[in-house]
């Protein structure tokens, strides 16, 4: 009997759900592929007043696919109501940028709904929820929610810097000539911003370290980096929106990364709380950092990494834009007056 090995119902909080990523990312949670072909689901879904009328419209997609997995969709507007008892919060919905700005930008416009659904998060969630926040800036978004939900380990709260690592791992794959999975130990460091620093030091490519094979410094050092931390506004540019599709498959990547081991000698990004970081980063940040699990949901930080001038200084600079930013939302954090640049 098939019913057996099914395990317990999680419940899985998406918001921002009637936006074009939620749009790739629930029917792939709904088809299994993330959780597993086991693991049956509760849709809780989280929109606006403005967007209610197409959350209905979402609702009722799910519904008529008939996923075998998918035991309940529901919908509303109340964070209160839609975080109830949720073992996963996705947190998409936000503000997005447009053509020419820079996410950063948007701290005042997104800071407020993310410390909101953080007290929301604090007051009726699991309390191992693992949150996920995606919405821009997504790595001082993250910390703001994490700073008002101080029930829940902030150690649970990730910002999405997987579409990075895998924007790296394709540049670097056309540039060697090999397929993509001949890449690994691929870190993106510091925030989802044009500060972002690729880790092209500690990359592998055929399990050689990456500047054996591809011998052109000047073109890591610039071109890959450059169009690593550009590709998102570039995106922008050609679509006049941001991604959503490769998106929605980065935050697979990265649940899935946390609910399966990681393979023997690898490692994943992922923007975590610094506290107690073994690489000298500045404590109390939300920043980017190589991570393995052990598939429990939980993860570790990779000791064994190497660092020289260029990629510490690098590290640096988007160290000071993450320090910059809290300064500019300390009024969230409860941390006093904010003070932006
Ligand atoms: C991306 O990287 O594509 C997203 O974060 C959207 C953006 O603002 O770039």
């Amino acid at each position: 009997d098939e019913t057996k090995s099914w395990k317990k119902l999680i419940n899985i909080a998406v918001s921002g759900a009637a936006g074009m990523i939620s749009n790739h990312l629930l029917f792939k949670l709904a088809s299994g592929e993330v959780f597993g072909p086991n693991q049956p689901i509760a849709l809780k879904l989280l929109g606006s007043e403005r967007s209610f009328q197409a959350l209905e419209g979402v609702a009722m997609e799910l519904e008529d696919s008939l996923f075998p997995l998918l035991r309940e969709v529901s919908i509303s507007i109340d964070p209160y109501d839609v975080f109830q008892d949720v073992d996963w919060a996705l947190l998409i919905g936000a503000k997005p940028r447009g053509p020419g700005m820079e996410r950063a930008s948007l701290l005042d416009l997104n800071g407020k709904i993310f410390a909101d659904q953080g007290k929301a998060l604090n007051a009726v969630a699991s309390r191992n929820v693992k949150v996920l926040v995606v919405g821009n800036p997504c790595n001082t978004n993250a910390l703001i929610c994490l700073k008002n939900a101080p029930n829940i380990p902030a150690k649970n709260f990730h910002a999405l810097t997987r579409l990075d690592e895998n924007r790296a791992k394709c540049q670097l794959a056309l540039e060697a000539g090999v397929f993509y999975d001949k890449v690994s130990n691929v870190t993106i460091w510091g925030n989802h911003s044009t500060t972002q620093v690729p880790d092209f030091l500690n990359a592998r490519i055929n399990g050689l370290p990456v500047k054996e094979v591809i011998n052109d410094i000047k073109w890591l050092e610039k071109e890959f980096t450059e169009r690593v931390q550009k590709r998102g506004g570039v995106l922008i540019q050609k679509w006049g929106r941001s991604s959503a599709a490769s998106t929605a498959v980065s935050i697979v990547d990265a649940i899935r990364s946390l609910v399966t081991p990681t393979p023997e000698g690898d490692w994943f990004s992922s923007g975590v709380y610094t506290k107690g970081n073994p690489y000298g980063i500045a404590e109390d940040l939300v920043f980017s950092m190589p991570c393995r699990s052990k598939g429990d949901g939980d993860y570790e930080l990779v000791k064994d990494v190497i660092f020289d001038d260029y990629l510490l200084n690098r590290i640096r600079k988007s160290e000071a834009e993450l320090l910059a930013e809290k300064k500019c939302v300390a009024h969230l954090t409860g941390e006093g007056i904010a003070v932006c640049d």
